[in-house]
Formats: C-alpha cells, sequence, structure tokens
C-alpha cells in the first residue's frame, strides 16, 4: 500500500494521519521494518537509517540481546503490579549509579518530556524558587513550560540577543501566560545572558541540552558548561543537563563524563533503553532525596502508573549492562566511524567548492551549508541554506540514505552501522550533492 495511502486512511481516525507532529515529514514514507541500521519501507525499499527514531537506536533496531530481554520479562510472570517495590527497578538503578558518575541516584519515568518535567519540579521544591532558564533553540519536551523557542525564524526572535533574554514563543497553542512568566530563554553559549537572567529573577533551575541536539549539533565553547556550573554555584540554582539525547550514547555516564562538569540533575531517556519507553532523572543524592522530604511543601509529587514497567526496564537492564560490557571497544569505535562520516562528508563538500561545515559529537553530527559550525540558533538562522540541506536530504532518501527530512536536524550512527553502509552512504551524499549544486 502506497504510503500516501496509509496517510490518508490514518487521517480520518488521527489528526493528520501521525500522533507526533514530529513525525510528519514529506516524502511521508510508512516504515514497517528495522533491523540493525536498516529500514524498510511498506514497499520493500532498504534504507540505511540516520534518523534512528529520534536517536534511541544506539545499538541498532531491534538488537536481538534488548528484545530478548524484554520478551523474557513478558513471560516471566512479572507483572505491572502497581504496588510495593520492584527488583528489577533496583537492580536498574543500582546498575546506573554503579557506572554513571553523576547518578547518585535515580527515579523511573517513561518519556523524556516527563523527565524533564520533574526535573524543574525538583528545582523548584529544592530552591523555593519559581523561575527556570532554558535555551535558544533547545528541545526539552513537550510540555507547557519547556515546549518555547526551539527553532524560531529571525522574524520571530529579531536580532541577537546579549546579555538578556528571548520573548517566549510557545510551540503551540492551548498553554498559559501564567507557565511561560516563570521561564526564560537565552542564547546557548552566552553565560552573559545568563547572569542578566539570575541579576533580575530568583531562579530555581536552569535546564539545557550540554550540547544542543535538536537543531543538529551544537557544541558548547570551551569553558560554557564550566561557567553556567559556577553561575549555579554563585546564584543557588540547580544544574540540569537534559541528556535525553546525549545520555549514554556519547559515554556511559553521557556528555556530563566526557566535558566533566557535575550538574545537579540528570535526565536521560531514549539510548538508556534502545528503543523501549523509558527515562530517568539521576543526579546528587541530597537532591534527589528532596522526592521524599518529610515536609509535604518541600516534596515534589513523582507517580505515575507506568513507571519503571517491567518490560522498559528489562530492556534497560540489558542495555546499560551491555554498554558497560562493551565500552573499552564500543565508544571509540563510534567515535571512528563518526570521524570517518564527518571527513567523507567535508571531502565531498571540499572538491566541490561548497560552503558546508560538520558540527559532530561521536556518533551524532550535522551538516549546515554555512561557514563555520554555529555556536547558537541565531547563527543557524542568519547563515544557513535550508533550501539545499532539504534538497539534499531528500536526494539521499530516493537514494536509500534516510537523513530525516527536516533541515539541520541531527543524524545518529548505531553500532550496527558498518564501514560498508558508511561508504555506500558517503557514494550517495556525493550523487545527491551533484544534483542539488
Ligand atoms: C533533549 C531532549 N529532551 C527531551 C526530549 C523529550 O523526550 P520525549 O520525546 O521522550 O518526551 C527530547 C525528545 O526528542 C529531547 O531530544
Amino acid at each position: 500500500m502506497p504510503s500516501e495511502t496509509v496517510l490518508q486512511h490514518n487521517r480520518r481516525y488521527i489528526p493528520g494521519g501521525i500522533s507526533s507532529v514530529n513525525r510528519n515529514i514529506d516524502p511521508a514514507i510508512t516504515f514497517v521494518r528495522g533491523e540493525g541500521a536498516y529500514l524498510w519501507d511498506n514497499e520493500g525499499k532498504r534504507y540505511i537509517d540516520y534518523h534512528a527514531g529520534f536517536a534511541p537506536y544506539f545499538l541498532g533496531h531491534n538488537f536481538a540481546p534488548i528484545n530478548q530481554a524484554a520478551a523474557a520479562a513478558l513471560i516471566s510472570g512479572d507483572s505491572l503490579f502497581g504496588a510495593g517495590p520492584s527488583i528489577a527497578e533496583g537492580r536498574l538503578a543500582e546498575l546506573i549509579c554503579e557506572n554513571v558518575p553523576v547518578a547518585e541516584k535515580v527515579t523511573f519515568l517513561n518519556t523524556g518530556s516527563e523527565a524533564t518535567s520533574l526535573a524543574i519540579r525538583i528545582g523548584r521544591a529544592v530552591t523555593g524558587r519559581q523561575h527556570i532558564i532554558v535555551m535558544q533553540g533547545g528541545y526539552n519536551g513537550n510540555h507547557d513550560e519547556l515546549a518555547v523557542n526551539v527553532f524560531n525564524t529571525l522574524a520571530e526572535i529579531g536580532p541577537r540577543v546579549s546579555p538578556g533574554e528571548y520573548p517566549i514563543k510557545p510551540l503551540g497553542a492551548g498553554t498559559t501566560v501564567m507557565h511561560n512568566r516563570f521561564t526564560h530563554a537565552v542564547n546557548y553559549n552566552d553565560l552573559e545572558s545568563v547572569r542578566y537572567i539570575c541579576r533580575r529573577f530568583p531562579i530555581a533551575a536552569l535546564i539545557t541540552e550540554p550540547l544542543l541536539q535538536n537543531i543538529g549539533v551544537v557544541r558548547p565553547q570551551p569553558g560554557y558548561l564550566e561557567g553556567l556550573r559556577d553561575l549555579a554555584d554563585e546564584f543557588g540554582f540547580l544544574l540540569a543537563f537534559d541528556e535525553v539525547k546525549t545520555g549514554f550514547r556519547h559515554a556511559l555516564g553521557g556528555y556530563s563524563q566526557v566535558c566533566g562538569v557535575k550538574p545537579d540533575l540528570v535526565v536521560y531517556g531514549k539510548a538508556v533503553a534502545n528503543g523501549f519507553p523509558l527515562a530517568a532523572v539521576a543526579g546528587k543524592a541530597e537532591y534527589m532525596d528532596s522526592i521524599i522530604d518529610p515536609d509535604p511543601a518541600r516534596r515534589p509529587f513523582v507517580a505515575g502508573t507506568y513507571n519503571g514497567h517491567p518490560v522498559a526496564v528489562a530492556a534497560a537492564i540489558e542495555t546499560v549492562r551491555y554498554l558497560t560490557a562493551n565500552k573499552d571497544t564500543l565508544y571509540p569505535r563510534m567515535e571512528a566511524m563518526g570521524a570517518a562520516t564527518e571527513a567523507g562528508i567535508m571531502d565531498i563538500f571540499a572538491r566541490r567548492g561548497i560552503t558546508a561545515c560538520v558540527a559532530r559529537q561521536g556518533s551524532a553530527f550535522s551538516f549546515y551549508l554555512m561557514e563555520k559550525p554555529p555556536s547558537d540558533l541565531h547563527d543557524i538562522v542568519e547563515r544557513h541554506d535550508f533550501g539545499r540541506d532539504l534538497a539534499l536530504r531528500r536526494a539521499l532518501i530516493q537514494r536509500g540514505v534516510f537523513f530525516v527530512p527536516i533541515a539541520t536536524k541531527q543524524c545518529s550512527l548505531s553500532a550496527a552501522h558498518s564501514d560498508a553502509d558508511i561508504d555506500f552512504t558517503l557514494e550517495q551524499f556525493e550523487s545527491a550533492v551533484a544534483t542539488v549544486w
């Protein structure tokens, strides 16, 4: 059945035909199978996948050991008891706290959005303050307070503001002004703007992806994350790293481990369960223990029917166990594959005299059609060639290489990608570039 027919059918029952606006792509391909580094659409065409379902599949689609662990949980008699402690949940927490340096204690939820929401709540409960800081160009989930200011146009945000803050632009309708009153958006890599906000408002928490991975890959400048740590200590707010995309992918301990900056709280999702719905908030025990503060006025509320679901927990245990057992070979290999992909793409652009660059951290990369990698959203909206970016992605898709057709979106390599996959991808990249320029 052609993808367009599937979409039309779904549209009769689901608004827009798709349950997440972020999955709405053109061409509207219907995928029916994923295995390792490959996807197949409903007409039998195979693609090398660089989208990885928005990044969870660090070990590849349907990785057998993880599926087997999940299947074993399904037939073991374990269930969602909805009462009392769970042995598996405790085992997963122990594995994470033993292997992830910033995790002294951890609690489990289902989605990254729930987890970032809890991180903010803990920040407020601990500090007794209400205001929070987010990054212009950062994405921290779908809930009212954080679903703001991701990919604004230059017309929406106006000229660069520094030091200062950007007007809050909700991602959609239906939120209240109240929610936005306490949220302040500043440019990534701009410490002076954080200081500016801290001098004017009592800040409970600053939440940021340690490197932005929802507008491509935007890396921290030297000293930036250390500077955020210092400002948190100076002004008494909690520093929360949203490692939903970077956690377990860039190192077992996520980007916090790579950069050596210790946040107060850290949020995980995606790669922690290699595609199964599990998320976590972890961090310093003194802050995590606010969840059981004897004073109800200082105790953030944490509850969820599916929190610590046995199937997702089993998948996460196997994922973390696998990553721990293989970390010494796996992460260097991902870095080598990422470097080869970056070098290959740069070589193609350079040989054709195209102004372009690649921004990358390990297995996550993005190309930008501008002179040098951006340091914030403003750089991108001012300089990037969005039209050619999208055209190039569509040309790649025609050639069996799935770069999601959303301009600047980050690509994710998985451990299932082979050197031959990368060679094929680069050949197709060269051919796709030839059709776009
Ligand atoms: C950095 C980051 N934080 C939070 C989220 C929200 O996670 P979820 O979609 O699981 O709610 C995402 C999702 O893409 C993300 O990339």
